[in-house]
């Protein structure tokens, strides 16, 4: 039965057991891996490959799709299989690996992987592990429940592991849209001028010479564990849905609003979730992943498509998707990431991307990754790719948090993801600033007057008018920019 899924026989003696698998790497190896959001990751191989490393010395630089589930990340790093990581990851134990110096991190904007391999601005790929749901008779891959960066290792790849999910039917056939860009230079356009445009094949097209061993796993993705909306989340959403009304109000955008990128975790949720009880309808997602609420969304007959590079959702969910799926299937598409995150298809679809930042500043930079500065929480992720060619770009966070002791507005963000120039409106559960036309001091007194916990606002107004006094363009008093920051680590608390 589950040898039907190798289309191809004469690559049937080519299963093995994970373990067997494992043994393929080599210390010092460039391996790549499928996986996006959780979605569609290498399940049994990668975790056979920790084991290995357990006893072995045998260390590989990891280039995914984004992040990885079943804790496969942190079992990499807790046995010392990985030397360097990159594109992102979300891991606990991985995260503390890194920030202990001891597993190398390249936090890359999620478009960029796959070009940056293929030109060769990347060390080669020695191993791809794919999770796929069948060999096709022409040789071509199904893939699972994401693409990511599987069409670039499947090229590239010196030799490829395929790992068979059996948890994934074959009826996810036509819900992958397949392209490849052409070679630099003279490069072609992009045929997508809708989110529903397929441009594609079904499946990945694939030298099977390349194939080193074929494994079978039945394990489903780690489901996604939403936070339901809570009374800050739910702020938010209400200050970004006011928002939108107004713009529709004002004839700038209509009730379908243009295609919607939004960021995954609960203020995303929350925002999306809002919809439902409001006025607007055929709303469309260009996004790099799908998650409960844009199901929810096409189920209320809110939404009529979706194109992102996965599909990471909760048990329920999934069920609800993967069981029915003739009935998503036209209205959804899984592309590659460099297709999903291309910043000439985000500027000429005009996206308004909503992703969520760790902090902000009085100008509007903000900080997606770092705490504190140094330690890094999970990536930039496909943010940037978002939110700097997006027809508008907006950054949610909690104005307070830790029994408000944290203010997440403050004079000077101790890392820069997106500066100034690549944001435009700025939401917290106070309220939301609209920075769009604003000159510097501008958004700063925009900023202080409708996003700030009240707790910290007395002290930035100050802070920001005794920076005025002192003049520049983007006023600052240097001495003082992190004043917020070294008080948190000094004495557990920004408050005065
Ligand atoms: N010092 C210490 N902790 C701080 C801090 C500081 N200066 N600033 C923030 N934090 C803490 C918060 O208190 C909170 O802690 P908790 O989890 O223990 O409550 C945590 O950092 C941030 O969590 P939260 O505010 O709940 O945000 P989140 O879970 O929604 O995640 C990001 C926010 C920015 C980490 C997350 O959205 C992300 O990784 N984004 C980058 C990737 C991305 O945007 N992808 C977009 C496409 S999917």
């Amino acid at each position: 039965m589950s040898y039907d899924r190798i289309k191809v026989e004469s690559l049937r003696d080519k299963v093995v057991t994970a373990e067997e698998a494992a043994k393929l790497f080599e210390n010092g190896m460039v391996v790549g891996s499928s996986g996006f959001t959780k979605a569609g990751d290498s399940k049994a191989v990668l975790a056979a490959l920790a084991d290995r490393a357990q006893t072995e010395n045998v260390q590989v630089t990891l280039i995914t799709g984004a992040s990885l589930g079943h804790g496969i990340d942190g079992k990499l790093a807790e046995a010392g299989a990985l030397k360097k990581r990159m594109p992102f990851q979300v891991d606990p134990v991985l995260r503390k690996k890194i920030n202990a110096g001891e597993v190398l991190f390249i936090d890359q904007h999620l478009s960029e992987t796959a070009e940056l391999i293929h030109n060769k601005n990347l060390p080669a790929v020695d191993i791809a592990v794919l999770e796929i749901a069948a060999i096709f008779k022409d040789g071509s891959l199904l893939p699972t429940t994401s693409v990511g960066n599987s069409v670039t290792f499947a090229n590239e790849a010196k030799q490829v592991i395929l790992e068979i999910n059996l948890a994934v039917s074959e009826d996810v056939f036509g819900i992958h849209d397949i392209y490849q860009s052409e070679d630099y230079p003279r490069r072609n356009v992009i045929p997508i001028v809708a989110c529903e445009n397929r441009i594609g094949r079904k499946t990945i097209p694939f030298d099977v010479s390349k194939v080193s061993a074929i494994v079978f796993t039945n394990i489903p993705d780690s489901p996604a564990d939403i936070a339901a909306p809570d009374e800050k989340t739910t702020a938010i959403a209400s200050h970004i849905l006011a928002f939108f009304e107004k713009e529709v109000a004002l004839g700038h955008l209509t009730e379908s609003l243009l295609p919607l990128q939004a960021g995954i975790g609960k203020v995303a949720n929350a925002v999306l979730t809002g919809f439902k009880d409001s006025s607007f309808k055929n709303l469309t997602m260009f996004s790099e992943v799908l998650q409960d609420s844009t199901f929810d969304l096409i189920d209320a007959g809110i939404m009529d498509f979706a194109s992102a590079s996965s599909i990471t959702v909760s048990q329920e969910c999934y069920e609800r998707v993967f069981n029915n799926l003739d009935k998503y299937r036209d209205k959804m598409v899984l592309r590659p990431q460099n297709i999903s995150n291309t910043p000439g298809l985000i500027r000429r679809l005009g996206v308004i991307a909503i992703n969520t930042a760790i902090e902000f500043d009085i100008y509007g930079n903000v900080n997606s990754t770092h705490i504190s500065g140094s330690k890094i929480m999970n990536g930039i992720g496909g943010s940037g790719d978002f939110a700097r060619n997006a027809y508008l770009s907006i950054f949610v966070t909690q104005a307070a948090s830790k029994d408000d002791k944290i203010s997440h507005v403050l004079p000077m963000v101790s890392h820069h993801d997106h500066t100034e120039h690549d944001v435009d409106i700025l939401v917290t559960d106070q309220g939301l600033a609209d920075l769009r036309g604003l000159a510097p001091r501008e958004r700063a007194q925009v900023i202080i007057d409708n996003c700030v916990h009240p707790d910290y606002k007395e002290e930035l107004q100050s802070y920001f008018d005794r920076a005025c006094v002192r003049g520049g363009q983007t006023p600052h008093l240097l001495e003082e920019a992190f004043a917020w920051h070294i008080r948190l680590s000094e004495q557990g608390t920004m408050k005065k």
